[in-house]
């Protein structure tokens, strides 16, 4: 494990933009690109990540549902996301939380994809005026002389979507995204639940290294043996590379959207960690909640 191996890793992208714009409506129509294609059937809805192949490559992608979820990535997890998918709709133009995406996005570094969706609503919309409001946060196409890529998208007629996930491919070879793809794995919680059978659940997506079932993890103030891994399919698999979501079952309790993890070598050390962190967390009686607003608090 002392060589590193780089290898390049998916890009991670994010789907941003104002309400009722169409984000999920456009994750499930790449989503039944994916079925057309044959990858994979089932959708599991309560994951906010997921990654689809297209020919020899595959893109991870985050949904950004529930504003907890929201506010932990932006907080903490902004370095996560490789690219972001800036969504607007046509007939509703450029509104408070498109701008607040851009904002982020702008924030975070990370370069921006511009997905005008309901383009099969092209009439009842302004294409120039939004290329136009969002130029005053310089975001402009190349044909205005700018650098972002836009892309006129409809996934409810599902028209523009190659197109989209060329760009983002295209995008995501621009950025290089070389990355240590051995060794003991590191990565971050996208979301996480309590299952009453199996008990707590977390997704996390792995950032360096190979996650395996079996290893050992500390996560925020919580550790544990993984004793299951499923990808959002919800079929077991045994390892996972980076940038690959997964579900990951045996932590001793709920991490949060924003928690790191790292495997360790053993239980002991893990155990010992986690509680220290957790004695400190007494200590200074943050509740969960607050503790959601803190940056990188292990890092
Ligand atoms: P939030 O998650 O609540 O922020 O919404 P969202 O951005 O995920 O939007 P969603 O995909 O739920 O779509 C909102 C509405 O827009 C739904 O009624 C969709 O059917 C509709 N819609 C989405 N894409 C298109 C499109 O390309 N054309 C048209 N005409 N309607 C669309
Ligand atoms: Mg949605």
């Amino acid at each position: 494990s002392s060589n590193n191996i780089l290898k390049i890793r998916p890009p991670v992208v994010t789907i941003m933009g104002h309400v009722n714009h169409g984000k999920t409506s456009l994750l499930d129509c790449i989503r039944s690109t994916k079925i057309a294609s044959k990858e994979c059937g089932g959708i599991t809805q309560h994951i906010g990540a997921y990654h689809v192949k297209i020919k020899d490559n595959v893109i991870t992608f985050l949904d950004t549902p529930g504003h907890a979820a929201f506010t932990s990535m932006r907080l903490r997890g902004a370095k996560i996301t490789d690219i972001i998918i800036l969504v607007v709709a046509i007939d509703d133009g450029v509104k408070p939380q498109t701008i607040e995406a851009i904002q982020h996005s702008k924030a975070a570094n990370v370069p921006i994809i511009v997905a005008i969706n309901k383009i099969d609503k092209l009439e009842e919309g302004n294409l120039n005026q939004i290329k136009n409001e969002l130029s005053k946060y310089d975001l402009l196409s190349e044909e205005w002389g700018g650098e972002n890529i836009f892309v006129n998208v409809s996934a409810k007629k599902n028209i523009g979507i190659k197109n989209l996930l060329d760009a983002i491919l295209l995008q995501s070879e621009i950025l290089e995204l070389k990355v240590k793809a051995n060794g003991m794995a590191k990565g971050i919680v996208i979301e996480s639940y309590l299952n009453k059978g199996k008990g707590p659940i977390a997704t996390v997506l792995v950032k360096e290294g190979i996650l395996n079932q079996g290893d050992i993890v500390v996560c925020g103030i919580e550790y544990g043996k993984i004793r299951n891994m499923r990808d959002e399919d919800g079929n077991t698999i045994f390892t996972a590379s980076p940038s690959i979501p997964v579900e990951i079952i045996g932590l001793s309790g709920i991490p949060i959207a924003g928690d790191y993890f790292t495997v360790v070598k053993n239980e002991k050390k893990a155990r010992e960690v986690a509680l220290y962190r957790q004695s400190k967390f007494r200590e200074i009686k943050l509740s969960r909640k607050k503790r959601l607003n803190l940056e990188n608090l292990f890092d």
